[in-house]
């Protein structure tokens, strides 16, 4: 990684891979796995009691209506969180949270600051095991297949799914261009260097940037305005070809013109790839998700999903009172 390199979204070559350990003894609910090293806080999931909060996973024929796909375009993918529970050495920051984000529906995350959105995030694409304190015990499952799985590499995680984050992070120093392919070899995708600008373009022209930076490709990453660089990063994701796109607050930092660019952005790659959102703005989320998942915790309590479905009838017809006072700004 560069000196200059503030990418939290690229991991350091020390991290070590997480394997998934089924022998690990079950840790007696509730109290936390005591991790020794990441390989050792793996445990399948507890065996907690059953959950207060029934599963949120959407029953066969509920699922929100998908992006409609030409017959050409490639299959969409989706992703399940089967029982989350994760912690940061003993405080457990969310609990059996289970959530299907099918495919090409833009999945929104809303709740009040604290409650493990962005953790939940983050355990979607292996990034959680980044930090040395934190385990976690469930599945994620993406085209039913468990990123966990002890098969399976970190980094084809972080190929397949992608993270943009709150604060665009693209290399400052480093060319558009070269920001842009920054991902392939951090992942170990080759692209021969004939198709690389064709890459660049296509990645560009997806995240909405291209026409505006095409004649400065060569200009660095950290002359664009913060709209764009959000937009740089978002292509960045995209030429790693990811099936998942998960974005942490992305337009939170971002005057209300860049928000509708990326708004606008993510409604187009809603045909290509398969977008989770964490997001504050309730306007945004219902903007363009077409299904929300609501998380609280509880003083003192790790987060839960209180709620979720189909995004209109979650903002004009909660089922849950705690969702009510939250989506019409009572709290949070
Ligand atoms: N690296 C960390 N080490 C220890 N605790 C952490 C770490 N990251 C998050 N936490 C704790 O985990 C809990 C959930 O945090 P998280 O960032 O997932 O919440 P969030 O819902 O994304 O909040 P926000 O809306 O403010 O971004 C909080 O109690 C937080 O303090
Ligand atoms: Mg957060």
């Amino acid at each position: 990684m560069p000196p200059h390199c503030d990418c939290e979204d690229y991991e350091p070559m020390s991290v070590p891979e997480r394997v998934f350990e089924p022998t690990q003894p079950l840790p007696a609910a509730p109290v936390p796995p005591q991790p020794q090293s990441w390989a050792a806080a793996v445990t399948p999931p507890p065996a907690e009691p059953v959950s207060p909060v029934p599963p949120v996973q959407f029953r066969a024929g509920e699922h929100p209506t998908p992006a409609p796909t030409a017959s050409a375009a490639p299959r969409l993918s989706g992703l399940e969180a089967r029982s989350i529970s994760a912690w940061f050495g003993d405080h457990k920051v969310l609990d059996r949270v289970s959530l299907d984000m099918p495919p090409g529906v833009i999945t929104s995350l809303i709740g009040p600051s604290g409650c493990g959105k962005s953790t939940f995030l983050r355990i979607l694409n292996r990034m959680h095991e980044l930090v040395p304190s934190a385990s976690l015990a469930g599945e994620v499952l993406l085209d039913g297949d468990d990123i966990y799985d002890r098969r399976h590499k970190l980094v084809d995680a972080r190929k397949k799914i992608g993270m943009v984050f709150q604060k665009p992070n693209p290399f400052p120093a480093m060319s558009i261009y070269d920001n842009v392919v920054a991902g392939l070899s951090l992942t170990g995708v080759k692209v021969d260097r004939d198709h690389r600008d064709e890459l660049v373009e296509t990645s560009l022209t997806r995240a909405g940037l291209w026409n505006e930076v095409k004649d400065r490709l060569r200009q660095p990453g950290g002359g664009l305005s913060g709209g764009q660089q959000q937009r740089l990063c978002i292509a960045r994701s995209l030429a790693v070809k990811p099936a998942i796109l998960l974005m942490d607050e992305p337009c939170s930092a971002l005057d209300p013109t860049s928000t509708r660019v990326i708004e606008e952005t993510m409604l187009e790659l809603r045909n290509e790839v398969t977008i989770v959102i964490v997001t504050h703005n309730m306007q945004q989320a219902q903007r363009v998700s077409q299904q929300c998942a609501f998380f609280l915790a509880a003083q003192g309590q790790p987060g839960v999903i209180v709620e979720h479905g189909d995004t209109d009838a979650m903002f004009s017809m909660p089922q849950d009172s705690r969702t009510n006072d939250y989506v019409t700004g009572r709290f949070g």
